[in-house]
């Protein structure tokens, strides 16, 4: 029987309907995107708001695409964390309300645990899906508020091998792009700036940690800022592509070079990519690439990379299949790591 999910941890509504772990009947997401624009980032007591008002709507939605009712799935998956507790509250909440009126079983699902579970998922339409990653895997999660690598060695097992320092991959990539003007968020337009730029016009230094697989990305952020004011200094005009494209080859890079690295290290042939960062081209053809050099690579379609249901319903299945359950008077845990 399918799993109903729904997420809320940030700006996105979402609500998905999920059969056997990975064979998707509807995912529904109302994003916020465009009125937090207008405040450059997220604006945390308007998100909880519009949560207020999409959840039902996307509930119902979810449902009609996928043709069934309340009473035809097996349990209700919800993000308790990490996120804005606000946000958090509305999602988990109505999940709440759906299983206590229907009796279905409550799953608490980690948000980054659903980030990795993207990757086992496809459309239920699809007769021939790839095959489900394998264990053990080594996977590099990259999102707007998270970059870490984590050793699965089976399902809903992690092992934080190393984590960002300072700013999430991201955050880097929104911020650079605030820096070369370009509107929230950042990243796909840094990407798209990117496009048109030389990778090489600009040499940033590979960014340098202590910890052989921890990242940082805050000296390259500022690398990028002085590049900038110098060149405004100087009365230059600001080649944006340019600056874009290094930028983005210094971040893809020193994202590949450390989870080859904790691979080859760990003797794991599966690679796996998530978060919202994933979606990045460049990025996603870098990792690619890798299955020359003998890795299996699995990285979520793009509709799955960024925030959306069908990834909690993912991880939610494999926790329902482990006989979790939540009791009705859980909380939301806005600060709650993966390992
Ligand atoms: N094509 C892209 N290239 C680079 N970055 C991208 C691209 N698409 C999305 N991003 C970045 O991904 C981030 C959004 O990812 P995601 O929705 O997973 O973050 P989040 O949910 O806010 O954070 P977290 O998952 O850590 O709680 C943003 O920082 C955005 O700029
Ligand atoms: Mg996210």
């Amino acid at each position: 029987m399918p799993i109903l999910s729904i997420e809320s941890s940030c700006d996105e509504t979402a609500c998905a309907v999920l059969e056997n772990g990975r064979a998707l009947l509807a995912s529904v997401v109302a994003s916020q995107m465009d009125i937090h624009a207008r405040y450059g980032g997220v604006f945390p007591e308007v998100a909880s708001r519009q949560h207020v008002l999409s959840i039902v709507p996307v509930v119902e939605q979810a449902l009609a695409e996928a043709k069934i009712s309340l009473q035809d799935v097996d349990a209700i998956a919800a993000t308790r964390g990490p996120g804005l507790a606000g946000s958090l509250v509305v999602g988990l909440n109505a999940a709440k309300g759906l299983a206590l009126g229907s009796g279905k079983p409550l799953i608490g699902v980690n948000h980054l645990e659903g980030h990795l579970y993207a990757a086992w998922l496809h459309p239920a339409s699809e007769q021939n899906p790839p095959p489900p990653p394998q264990f053990p895997l080594m996977a590099l999660l990259v999102s707007g508020g998270h970059t870490e690598i984590d050793l699965m060695t089976g399902h809903l097992t992690y092992q934080r091998l190393g984590a960002t320092l300072d700013d999430a991959a991201g955050e880097a990539f929104d911020k650079v792009a605030r820096m070369l003007g370009l509107p929230y968020p950042g990243g796909p337009l840094v990407e798209k700036a990117a496009e048109s730029g030389d990778p090489r016009a600009f040499v940033f230094k590979r960014p340098k940690t202590d910890g052989r697989w921890d990242f940082s990305f805050s000296g390259l952020k500022t690398a990028v800022l002085y590049a900038v004011r110098d060149l405004e200094k100087a009365g230059k005009p600001i080649p944006v592509s340019d600056l874009a494209a290094s930028f983005q080859a210094t971040v893809v890079d020193a994202l590949i070079a450390k989870t080859v690295d904790a691979a080859r290290e760990h003797g794991v042939k599966e690679i796996l990519l998530a978060g919202g960062v994933s979606a990045n081209g460049p990025l996603r053809q870098a990792f690619l690439q890798l299955q020359n050099d003998g890795f299996t690579v699995h990285i979520p379609r793009l509709a799955y990379c960024t925030d959306n249901a069908a990834m909690i319903a993912a991880a939610g299945w494999f926790r329902h299949q482990a006989g979790e359950r939540a009791a009705l008077d859980v909380d939301v845990l806005p600060t709650w790591p993966l390992s």
